[in-house]
């Protein structure tokens, strides 16, 4: 935990590592977005710097762009002590990451992450990588982040459905690792929320699993609950022109999941209902017609994180626990979308 800063001063935290290091040249890394919104937040506090802009969005997460950062680094002479500065969500965060590490067989990197997502999730488990031809995190590799600096105070002009598809992986932390804050959590308003506490409690649960398990061998594919169906969800409505946001097709993911979790006796009836409450209060209701049901169940198959043509999922074993690796079948998935959709 040593490298992950949670505070709100961000400014002094990171002058406070540049002090540290021995730095030859530091670039920050930004999206048209975090340009104006988080840039000012720090930018007066940064010794000399290169900025490099990059377009927002996960269609940007890819070859050419970091081509474009390399080639920046490279006209600014950085040698193997530069340092970069990821200031954005997890796109940002990877591909920077990806590229720093890449760049001259590795230099420095800091991530500022300023996405909910990106503060809970990405930023934690040193995944790094950018999309090949349509398939997510294709190209990449395990390195930590050599210093990771959250603060809340970003969020403050993050949209409503970013900071809530962030907030999907929250509730997932504490239905596969802690049944008491879940307890806390389900009488919550998500208007009144703490994000320092919220952000803190993510960050330890999500560290202590991907130390215990950094190569996603066991025990860290519990992150995967609500995942299994959540991509197959994201990835149809993508190609069918509707795309939703990750934490929304998670949330979707979530619901079917607890309910086949029901079906195997491993969650009660009451918590499914919990759980189904509480997350149709958060997010809009994703429109899927029985066709769509069809299709979602054939994209599950080509989920990466399976062995041959089983679906792998992890399940709910109780609330606050999880297992992994169990097997569901594609029937299993229509059902539970079905019971998804037909919640009123
Ligand atoms: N490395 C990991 O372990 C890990 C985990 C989860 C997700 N990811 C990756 O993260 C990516 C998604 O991250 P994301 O949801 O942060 O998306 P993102 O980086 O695309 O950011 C979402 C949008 O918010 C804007 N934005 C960012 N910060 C802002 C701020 N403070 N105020 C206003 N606008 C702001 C961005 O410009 C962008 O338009 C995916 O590529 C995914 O693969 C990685
Ligand atoms: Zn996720």
């Amino acid at each position: 935990m040593e490298k992950v800063v949670i505070t709100d001063q961000a400014a002094n935290a990171l002058m406070q590592t540049l002090d540290h290091g021995q730095f030859t040249s530091i670039a920050i890394l930004v999206d048209e977005n975090t340009h104006i919104h988080c840039y000012p937040l720090i930018k007066h506090h940064l010794p000399e710097h290169t900025l490099i802009q990059i377009k927002s969005g996960e269609i940007h997460k890819n070859i050419e762009t970091c081509i474009s950062i390399w080639n920046v680094l490279t006209e600014q002479s950085f040698d193997r002590q530069g340092l970069l500065i990821n200031l954005g969500g997890g796109v940002i965060g990877d591909m920077g990451g990806f590229c720093a590490r890449t760049y001259k067989r590795g230099i420095a990197f800091i991530n500022v992450p300023t996405t909910l997502l990106a503060q809970v999730d990405a930023s934690v488990g040193g995944k790094l990588g950018i999309d090949f031809e349509h398939l997510k995190n294709h190209i990449g590799l395990f390195s930590e982040p050599d210093q990771v600096i959250i603060d809340p105070v970003f969020l403050k002009t993050l949209p409503d459905n970013e900071l809530r598809s962030g907030y999907a992986e929250v509730i997932k932390h504490h239905l596969i690792a802690d049944g008491k804050g879940w307890d806390r959590m389900k009488n919550s308003h998500f208007e009144e929320m703490n994000w320092k506490e919220v952000i803190e409690h993510s960050v330890k649960m999500k560290y202590g699993v991907a130390q215990k398990d950094p190569t996603e061998k066991g025990l860290r594919k519990i992150l995967n609950f609500g995942h299994t169906v959540g991509h197959a969800v994201e990835s149809y409505l993508m190609q069918e022109g509707r795309a939703i946001l990750h934490g929304e097709a998670v949330a979707v993911g979530m619901v079917a999941e607890a309910y086949i979790s029901n079906t195997r006796d491993l969650i009660s009836a009451g918590d499914l209902t919990d759980i189904q409450g509480y997350i149709q209060g958060l997010y809009p209701k994703a429109k899927l017609s029985a066709r769509d049901i069809e299709a979602i169940g054939k994209y599950a198959v080509q989920d990466k994180k399976n062995k041959g043509k089983r679906i792998l999922a992890a399940l709910l074993n109780g609330v606050g626990n999880a297992v992994w690796d169990i097997e569901i079948s594609g029937k299993e998935i229509d059902q539970s979308l079905r019971y998804y959709v037909d919640q009123t």
